[in-house]
């Protein structure tokens, strides 16, 4: 029987990359307006919460993640007013607002990095960020790369040189210095004044670096951001000063009634890493993100499944689960795509939602959108200028809501979407699933929603039943999930007490006799 339980230990968060959700204004790019509009579909989709990725003030070199002032709402999103509409109607509808903190870097549009420029070496401006003097024969200080392809350093006119390990336009903070500290602890308190029930924190593993700023060696210099990100013996991830701050952050987010919480965007090579983020004193929350990298493959999802548990029960974590976000391919695209890839990809995520913990859905998900074709000439991701990969444009293509033309509902006809969407996204709409029993939409709503029924009976533990090896069956009391990752049919009625079908991913009939299809997920429940 469960544990008394905190609201995010279960939670089903869903994603908004706020550029790509809704337009409301027709200048083809998503804002919160356009965010407050749908939340009613969101309510009904029965998730608990939303993460919006960010809107505040920044040139957008970097989709938000290069961020100019910490404590206001870009102009292209809205004004502070539209946030604060925004979260009142979430709240009015019983979902938590989720908002995303980027501590590793600002925009070098912030006022500090400005300032920084305008000052000499060796000034307190400057120690605000990593700046550095070149070596002897005019080469940047060390060999970093960036994540975002090329050097990960910059040189300014009077000869120094400054880190950025994702885009030249993002200067990486130096954390060793307090005043960065400080002013990360106001613009928390900021948003938690304003009533946000949680943060996602942006590259919470590159923080600090390791001390001398060391060479990598030179095999280590990968290029694309999905090496880049996941390869983690680096000086510049993981370092133990993360730890502190998080500690820090704690304190802060636990001086706020309402059970607040914040979850780690933190890319580390073992789920023991990752377990170190949610120790008792640190976050709630950090995303698993072997569980994204596993392959469809049933001993695949058997060992993430396990290690995360073997790592975060011994913290007293919950697990966090996440399948797709907008930096990485669409599962539905990363299983396969077409026809096998979605049903994989709807496979996959019953298994997710039956598993303890929390999980995150990302925005279109729930549609069964595949990664976008996006033409060379339309893509906008700095990690394609930069040459690292055709880049991240395909996961973040605009919703379409309605309508059999783009911009399909997500902004007023007419409106061009600031990336294009497919002419096959017609038969994806909101409005083409919905009431369709055999749609993804619809499946979702009946997977969050048995979920959240049966959710008072489920424990935290989780057992694998044996079967065949290229199934996974796994047994939460009542429940039990089985996914056939394998080639032929698996007979369901071969399991000792498999109880009732509650939900099939595939044709229920057949499932109901007994028949599991490949590619396909069946909940049964006593
Ligand atoms: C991770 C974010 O998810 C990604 O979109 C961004 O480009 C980098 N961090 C840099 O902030």
């Amino acid at each position: 029987m469960p544990d008394s339980r905190l609201w995010w230990q279960d939670a089903v968060c869903y994603q908004i990359y706020v550029r790509s959700f809704a337009d409301s204004d027709g200048d083809g790019v998503g804002d919160l307006a356009g965010i407050t509009s749908r939340l009613p579909y969101l309510a009904d989709l029965g998730v608990d919460a939303v993460w919006l990725t960010p809107f505040y003030t920044s040139p957008q070199a970097d989709h938000g993640y290069d961020v100019a002032d910490y404590r206001d709402v870009d102009p292209l999103f809205g004004r502070l007013d539209d946030f604060d509409a925004m979260l009142a109607a979430a709240h009015d509808l019983g979902l938590r607002v989720i908002v995303d903190v980027v501590p590793n870097h600002s925009s070098s549009a912030h006022a500090w990095f400005e300032a920084a420029l305008a000052a000499r070496p060796g000034t307190p401006e400057r120690a605000r960020y990593l700046f550095r003097d070149g070596r002897d024969n005019g080469t940047p200080p060390n060999n970093w790369q960036s994540v975002f392809g090329g050097p990960a350093w910059t040189q300014v006119p009077d000869g120094q040189w400054y880190l950025h390990l994702f885009d030249a336009t993002q200067p990486d903070f130096d954390w060793d210095n307090p005043e960065v500290g400080d002013e990360f602890e106001s613009v928390l308190r900021f948003w938690l004044d304003r009533g946000v029930d949680g943060f996602r924190i942006d590259v919470a593993h590159g923080l600090f670096k390791e001390p001398g700023l060391p060479d990598v060696e030179a095999e280590q210099n990968v290029g694309g951001i999905d090496e880049a990100m996941s390869e983690l013996d680096r000086p510049y991830w993981d370092q133990p000063g993360v730890h502190d701050v998080y500690r820090r952050w704690h304190d802060v987010i636990a001086s706020y009634p309402g059970d607040r919480m914040a979850v780690a965007e933190a890319w580390v090579s073992s789920a023991e890493s990752m377990a170190r983020y949610v120790r008792p004193d640190e976050l709630q929350q950090a995303f698993n993100f072997h569980w994204l990298e596993a392959e469809w493959s049933a001993d695949e999802f058997r060992r993430v499944v396990d290690e995360t548990f073997a790592a975060v029960d011994p913290v007293g974590a919950a697990a966090t689960w996440v399948l797709s976000n907008h930096d990485v391919d669409r599962h539905v695209s990363r299983f396969g795509g077409g026809s096998v890839g979605l049903a994989r990809a709807r496979a996959a995520t019953a298994m997710m939602l039956a598993l303890p913990g929390s999980a995150y859905v990302y925005a279109g998900e729930e549609l069964g959108l595949p990664q976008a074709d996006v033409p060379a000439e339309a893509r906008q991701d700095p990690t394609w200028r930069r040459g690292a990969g055709i880049g991240r444009d395909g996961c973040r293509v605009p919703m379409p809501w309605s309508g059999t033309a783009s911009p399909y509902g997500f902004g007023p006809d007419g409106a061009t979407p600031w990336l294009p969407q497919p002419d096959s996204w017609a038969a994806l709409s909101v409005e083409a699933q919905q009431g369709d029993e055999a749609s993804t939409l619809e499946l979702y709503r009946r997977l969050i929603a048995t979920r959240r029924e049966l959710l008072p009976q489920l424990g935290r533990r989780v057992a694998f039943v044996d079967t065949r090896d290229d199934v996974v069956a796994l047994r939460r009391d009542g429940l039990i999930c089985v996914v056939n990752c394998g080639d032929e049919v698996f007979d369901l009625t071969a399991l000792a007490d498999p109880g009732k079908l509650v939900v099939a991913t595939g044709h229920t009939a057949d499932v109901r006799n007994g028949s599991l299809p490949p590619d396909t997920a069946a909940w049964l429940h006593a």
